[in-house]
């Protein structure tokens, strides 16, 4: 059972073979029926373009996060997300919790191992892409701009609830998440509650639709924790 939600409310903060008479055709069954090892240096290349692609802000690993320190977080079905298989069957991934709790770090965790399986990821936040969105729909370019979206395995949307939201950019991110919903997985990151988010989107319809679609298929984490930014730092004031 998930943990209950603790209201934090605005915290901000290849061999030698004969060439047949289609060597590209023989070679690729080849390479299909033999998957380069994680460690070839062709399979590294593809790797870090895709990592390039998915503009993480930093790189962070599962191997990386301390379990122990945020005990809230059921840390099986999270190495078990590990697998990917959530990203095959499309499904979505809510983190919820307080500053520092390691949100960002597992959602890029996971985007890493997305971009290591070859899928395409992308990162963004949501003042970012809420900004993106905006200007494509004055420029006319919407449409391309959220078609674009929608041809990632995996997207990474970071941050909901830092800043406002308008209607307009409210409406906006509705579009993003119906064109994706069912066809492509949300890995969603916030600082709010559910019942919550009706105050970020200044509008409890929109918001209601996009909850509806995100948590219809989604594994949703409510961190409950001390932030690893303060790791040691607290009880080191206290000390004097
Ligand atoms: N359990 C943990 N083990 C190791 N490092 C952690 C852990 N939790 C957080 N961190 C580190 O602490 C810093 C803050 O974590 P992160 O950015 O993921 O927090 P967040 O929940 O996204 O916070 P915010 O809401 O402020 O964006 C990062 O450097 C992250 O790698
Ligand atoms: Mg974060």
């Amino acid at each position: 059972m998930p943990s209950r939600v603790v209201r934090w409310g605005r915290y901000h903060e290849q061999g030698t073979h004969r060439l047949s008479r289609k060597p590209a055709e023989s070679l690729k069954a080849k390479r299909d029926a033999n998957p380069l090892p994680r460690d070839n240096p062709e399979n590294e290349g593809t790797v870090k373009t895709k990592i390039t692609k998915a503009r993480f802000p930093f790189i962070k690993t599962m191997e990386e996060f301390d379990f122990s320190f945020q005990p809230s977080i059921r840390e099986k079905e999270i190495i078990s997300l590990g697998s990917l298989d959530f990203v095959a069957k499309k499904e979505n991934i809510i983190f919820l919790g307080p500053p520092g709790v390691g949100k960002t770090h597992l959602s890029i965790a996971l985007g890493v191992k997305a971009c290591m399986a070859k899928y395409r990821v992308g990162f963004v936040t949501v003042q970012k892409l809420l900004e993106e969105l905006l200007l494509s729909a004055k420029d006319g370019s919407l449409l391309d701009k959220l078609l674009g979206y929608s041809r990632l395995n995996l997207l990474i949307i970071d941050e909901l609830g830092y800043m406002p939201v308008t209607k307009e950019q409210a409406n906006l991110l509705f579009r993003l998440i119906s064109m994706r919903y069912e066809k492509g997985s949300i890995i969603l990151t916030s600082n709010y509650n559910f019942d919550e988010w009706g105050e970020i989107f200044s509008d409890q319809v929109v918001a209601a639709a996009i909850i509806d679609r995100l948590v219809h298929h989604a594994h949703i984490f409510y961190i409950n924790g001390t932030s690893y930014r303060l790791k040691g730092k607290l009880r080191a004031s206290t000390d004097y």
